[in-house]
């Protein structure tokens, strides 16, 4: 019998848009003889909706006024095991739910919290694993207790900001060995709110900027070298795909370069020694698995004079765009989306 699998997209995050361009490959691409396949679109302000958007549709975001739109949420009541419509009191049993979300309120363990409630077999990392790897804070804390190389880093509250300045300026020279520095919102994705400073009298510029996007700032020393990206697949045991590396065309990989002008390129293998390249596939599995990821995740690095590998971040629900590496290292590797998206929905429902 065909399961029936929802497709969450957009959310209440600064990467709404994305996720509309992840839902549509993601909607494209699941097989239909397999699976009854329904689109759960969620606004920007956060009302959610059962809708026959096409693919093109939910791209565009013109699905918000499709006709066939009705009110549906996830409910927690596990004898429901899927969507509510409160107009009708009808419900939707459904077999597992691939929420295709990034950033803040789908990718950071809120909706994973929800879907654990409900009893559904869900893609992905569970609500600790993708809260940890959403906060670059705690994510770098952890990570550097486990003796991962990664940029040096300090951290604070945006609201200690205007009093802790001096000491911050003073920790930009003695921890991370002065500019230029990133300077990062804990929480976000996508390059929103994330500056490269490269002299003092720009940082409180960048400090606001970042405490726009959450409560706590990141800075880091700027690493020089190449940028690379490994696909994470699995659960106790993951694999990891190649390694891709992005030449960005940009002053660094930023969200005009992902999403909007497509510019930057991308190397599949990293130009890189096939000694280096097992360093980062071992080190992507280590992270995966410390920080307790399933499903998925794309593990971003730095290679810093072709041999140095310094983690940057985990991403557990990456770009899934037509453009996108995730996909792309898969098939690379032999995978094409729809067996990837037939292996992370068995992930689902192994766990
Ligand atoms: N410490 C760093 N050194 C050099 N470049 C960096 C550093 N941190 C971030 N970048 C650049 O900024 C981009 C976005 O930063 P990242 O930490 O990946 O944030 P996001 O979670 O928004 O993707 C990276 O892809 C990279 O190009
Ligand atoms: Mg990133």
């Amino acid at each position: 019998m065909k399961k029936t699998i929802a497709v969450l997209f957009g959310g209440c995050s600064s990467e709404h848009e994305i996720s509309r361009l992840s839902a549509a490959t993601v909607l494209r691409n699941l097989s239909r003889d397999k699976y009854d396949v329904l689109s759960v679109g969620i606004t920007k302000s956060g009302r959610w909706f059962l809708t026959k958007a096409t693919p093109e549709q939910v791209e565009n975001g013109e699905w918000e006024n499709h006709p066939s739109n009705c009110q549906a949420f996830l409910t927690p009541d596990r004898s429901v095991h899927g969507l509510f419509l409160p107009a009708s009191r009808e419900t939707v049993r459904l077999d597992a739910v691939i929420p295709a979300l990034h950033g803040k309120n789908g990718e950071d363990g809120t909706v994973q919290g929800l879907l654990q409630l409900s009893g559904i077999p869900y893609v992905g990392c569970a609500a600790l694993a993708s809260a940890v790897c959403m906060d670059k804070a705690v994510s770098h804390t952890l990570l550097s207790a486990a003796g991962i190389g990664q940029a040096k880093y300090l951290w604070f509250y945006s609201s200690d900001y205007a009093e802790q300045a001096a000491s911050v300026r003073e920790r930009i020279a003695s921890d991370l060995g002065g500019y230029p520095v990133f300077v990062k919102p804990a929480n976000a994705g996508s390059s929103v709110g994330v500056s490269r400073v490269e002299r003092g009298d720009d940082l409180d510029a960048a400090v606001a900027k970042a405490a726009h996007e959450d409560w706590r700032v990141v800075i880091e020393e700027c690493v020089t070298g190449r940028e690379v990206e490994c696909a994470v697949l699995g659960n106790e045991k993951p694999e990891a795909a190649l390694v891709g590396e992005i030449g960005a065309s940009a002053a660094f990989y930023d969200y005009d370069d992902k999403y909007v002008n497509g510019t930057s390129q991308l190397f599949i293998p990293a130009r890189l020694s096939q000694e280096v390249i097992e360093e980062i596939r071992r080190t992507a599995c280590r992270a995966y698995r410390l920080l307790g990821c399933e499903g998925l995740a794309r593990v971003d690095f730095f290679v810093r004079n072709e041999t140095e590998v310094i983690l940057n971040e985990l991403n557990t629900l990456p770009g899934f765009t037509s453009i996108s590496m995730y996909p792309k290292l898969w098939e690379a590797c032999g995978v094409s989306c729809p067996e990837l998206l037939d292996r992370l929905l068995a992930l689902a429902f192994e766990r």
